[in-house]
């Protein structure tokens, strides 16, 4: 397979991590970013130690000038991005009658916001090269909704809304677009929600049991090769079993 230039956002959080060792150890140059560049350093020094070359590169996506100067940085050092992953996100749970603005805003800046933000500057030489793979990591939670998620159910649908339209501009220009929707994965975000409330969840499961970091690395791998062209503008839910409209 060629060796393409990899942006996986968020790459430095629990399913980033398996993303960027994934498509590392499918021969491409991977890059994310970090917002606390001395963690990521330290990230990226662990990753090395295991085998994994990623270079990590300062910028918050949730920011327009940030996410601009990252794509920006990426190309100078590694050239053109190929393939783009929106994987940053983040929770602000709390039933919506509670809610503060800013826990709606922050978690719809980061999570959806971002996309505009990091695909903007990358979109453009994609379709001059005519080739372009775009895979926005979205959720259970926005195909089915969420107890105490409005603002997440409410970003991680509209992810899915942006993928489908750009499947569609961009599908004459080489570029596919798709959506993997997690369900409930074995990472700090999922660890953070309390025990008794998990527990009830993982009840829901069909297979069992939590996903694993790696089990998304694999479907975002699916999506990449030259085989992958015709797939574009789907939402593949990876998710034990729980949830499984059509
Ligand atoms: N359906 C119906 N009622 C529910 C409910 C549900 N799913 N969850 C909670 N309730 C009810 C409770 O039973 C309780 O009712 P009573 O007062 O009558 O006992 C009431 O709502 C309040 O519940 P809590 O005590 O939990 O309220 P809280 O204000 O302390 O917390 C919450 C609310 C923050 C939403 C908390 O319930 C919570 O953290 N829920 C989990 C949310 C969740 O699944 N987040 C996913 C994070 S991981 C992720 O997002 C990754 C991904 O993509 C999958």
């Amino acid at each position: 397979m060629q060796s393409r230039i990899a942006l996986v956002t968020g790459g430095t959080g629990g399913i980033g991590t398996a993303i960027c060792k994934r498509l590392a150890s499918m021969g491409h140059k991977v890059a994310t970013n970090s917002r606390n560049l001395e963690r990521g350093q330290e990230w990226q020094a662990k990753l090395k130690a295991e085998g994994f070359a990623v270079s990590v590169f300062p910028g918050d996506v949730s920011e327009v000038e940030s996410a601009r100067t990252l794509v920006e940085s990426i190309t100078n050092e590694l050239g053109p991005i190929d393939i783009l992953v929106n994987n940053a996100g983040i929770t602000r749970d709390s039933t919506f009658h509670r809610m503060s603005a800013l826990q709606w805003q922050e978690v719809i800046n980061t999570n959806l916001n971002a996309c505009f933000n990091v695909t903007r500057p990358v979109i453009e030489s994609m379709r001059e090269r005519r080739w372009g793979r775009i895979i926005q990591i979205s959720s259970i939670n926005g195909q089915k909704g969420q107890y105490g998620q409005a603002n997440y159910a409410a970003s991680k649908a509209g992810m899915h809304g942006f993928t489908i339209s750009l499947a569609q501009e961009n599908a004459r220009q080489g570029i596919t677009v798709n959506t993997i929707s997690p369900g409930y994965i074995a990472t700090d975000m999922v660890m953070a929600v309390p025990e008794d409330v998990r527990a009830k969840i993982v009840a829901q499961i069909p297979t069992g049991r939590l996903g694993t970091p790696e089990e998304i690395a694999y479907a975002v791998a699916f999506f990449v090769p030259d085989e992958a062209a015709w797939i574009t503008g789907a939402n593949l839910s990876v998710n034990g079993g729980h949830y499984m409209g059509w």
